[in-house]
């Protein structure tokens, strides 16, 4: 398949996980693709990865600075020579019991998570094609599904979510199409962080995926589908990629 053959794709979070997975398919289906994130030595790991057609080139920013946020969508323009797709991937995650719920952790996942999201949609987005433009952000099951412990980060997935919902529809008319993904559990450094500790985590046991945790690569397939033209009539709407794990 090569779906985005030299089409140019800005990719945020691209130096782990599911966004390195993402960076990895879209080139090996010919994208010219953009890689943003705060991890230098974690982007390197990826152009390593990275294997033709198209090709990849990689800028260290944090997404929460504005300024930076402006002049990397710029740099990214003139390398690409414009930018079709835009993946907003990046993210953090916190474990925050309501009890011990900060205003700094509530402050910090909405500004990487909501905020992050939100600034390279706003830069972007003039320069997207109307009629072939689509943003794809990565939302989370925990936006619309009770998941103990996480309400700040779920809070904040729900507002990329909110968030999304709105452009498609704001953007709809130039034609531009935004797909909030909502994974489930997938392995990466990211879950592999979340410890129970001496918190009771049974509740999981109820909404945990049949199929096990999904792979980067198979939330990389998803966010390709949904940023191709295979995917040309979906916009506003979720795709949730959880395994059927709240089914
Ligand atoms: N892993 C899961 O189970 C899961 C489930 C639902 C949603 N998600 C979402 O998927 C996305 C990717 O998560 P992952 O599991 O691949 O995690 P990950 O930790 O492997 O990757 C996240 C990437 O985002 C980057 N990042 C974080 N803050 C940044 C900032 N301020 N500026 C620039 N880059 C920043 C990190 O350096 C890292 O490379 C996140 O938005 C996450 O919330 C993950």
């Amino acid at each position: 398949m090569n779906r985005f053959d030299a089409t140019p794709v800005l990719l945020t979070g691209a130096a782990s996980g599911i966004g390195r997975a993402t960076a990895v398919r879209l080139v090996a289906e010919g994208a010219h693709v953009f890689a943003v994130d705060r991890d230098q030595d974690g982007l390197a790991r990826t152009v390593a990865a990275a294997d033709g057609p198209g090709r990849i080139v990689t800028r260290a920013a944090d997404v929460t600075d504005e300024e930076s946020v402006v002049a990397t969508v710029r740099s990214a323009v003139e390398s690409l020579g414009g930018v079709q797709v835009l993946v907003n991937v990046a993210g953090i995650h916190r474990t925050t019991p309501i009890e011990s719920l900060t205003v700094a952790d509530l402050r910090q996942l909405f500004d990487v998570n909501l905020v992050g999201t939100a600034l390279f949609c706003r830069e972007a987005v003039p320069h997207l094609p109307h009629g072939r433009g689509v943003i794809v952000n990565v939302a989370s099951s925990a936006a619309a599904h009770g998941n103990p412990y996480m309400s700040a980060y779920a809070a904040s997935k729900g507002a990329v979510l909110a968030f999304s919902l709105t452009l498609a529809a704001e953007l709809a008319g130039r034609g531009i199409r935004v797909v909030p993904v909502s994974p489930g559990t997938v392995a990466t450094p990211l879950t592999r962080a979340v410890t129970p500790g001496d918190l009771d985590f049974s509740y999981y046991g109820r909404i945990r995926s049949l199929m096990g945790p999904a792979t980067p690569e198979q939330l990389a397939g998803a966010i390709a589908f949904a940023a191709s033209p295979d995917a040309s009539y979906l916009t506003g709407a979720e795709l949730r990629v959880d395994g059927g794990s709240h089914t």
